[in-house]
């Protein structure tokens, strides 16, 4: 009788804190080129940090096949009110990527399960509602949709079609703002943050 082998061992998905920042690093710049710096996410995330728990890697054998990160950005809106003053709202926002797959590990369907990864995370956490640049053909199928973000704007050149949110019950999406980096502390009022972030996109 054949002996019955154990399968082969696919890639498993660990905390990307687990992970070499260096070996992260590497791969992006394998993913998405060298002059992905330039990219208006990267704006969206000037100053802070990936945050640890929603963050994943795909690894074989000790080495990084995929990544996935999440950062805190936030939807600033501002509005005058009836009584002539200024008003402002910050909406917590989770952007969601870079998702990235080494080339000669893609099509293997470690993306799909790096940005479920990270959705699932996002849901169990209670984290704000994840967002992102990227094609709707490929992150339509997890949920996520261009038709709230209509009046949304960014700190940079971007494709409309292409800036997606995955809504979440009760966690209400703002019409209109401008998304930037969540580097406000909960302390500080929503409109200072607000100020803050439109000076910096300006200075930008
Ligand atoms: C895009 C990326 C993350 C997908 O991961 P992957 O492991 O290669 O792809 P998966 O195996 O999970 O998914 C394959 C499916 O995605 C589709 N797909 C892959 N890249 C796509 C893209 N750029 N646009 C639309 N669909 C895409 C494939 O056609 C396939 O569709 P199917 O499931 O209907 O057959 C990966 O190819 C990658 O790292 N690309 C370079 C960096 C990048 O563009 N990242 C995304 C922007 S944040």
């Amino acid at each position: 009788m054949p002996a019955v082998l154990p399968p082969a061992p696919g890639p498993a998905i660990l905390p990307l804190a687990l992970v070499d920042r260096a070996a992260v690093e590497a791969l992006l710049d394998v993913a998405f080129g060298p002059d992905r710096h330039k990219r208006t996410a990267y704006r969206l995330r000037a100053g802070v940090d990936w945050i640890a728990a929603l963050s994943f890697a795909a690894v074989r054998d000790g080495g990084l096949l995929g990544s996935v990160q999440c950062w805190p950005v936030a939807l600033y809106s501002t509005g005058d009110t009836p009584d002539g003053t200024t008003d402002a709202t910050v909406t917590p926002l989770t952007l969601l990527g870079p998702v990235a797959v080494d080339p000669a590990h893609q099509a293997g369907g470690l993306g799909k399960r790096l940005t479920r990864a990270a959705i699932h995370a996002v849901i169990e956490a209670h984290a704000p509602p994840p967002m992102l640049i990227g094609d709707p053909g490929y992150y339509g199928r997890f949920g996520f949709t261009a038709l709230p973000t209509a009046g949304w704007d960014l700190p940079g050149p971007f494709e409309r079609h292409r800036l997606l949110v995955l809504p979440l019950p009760d966690m209400p999406l703002p019409a209109t703002g401008m998304i930037g980096p969540d580097v406000g502390s909960h302390a500080r009022n929503a409109l200072s943050r607000a100020r803050d972030f439109a000076s910096r996109a300006r200075i930008a």
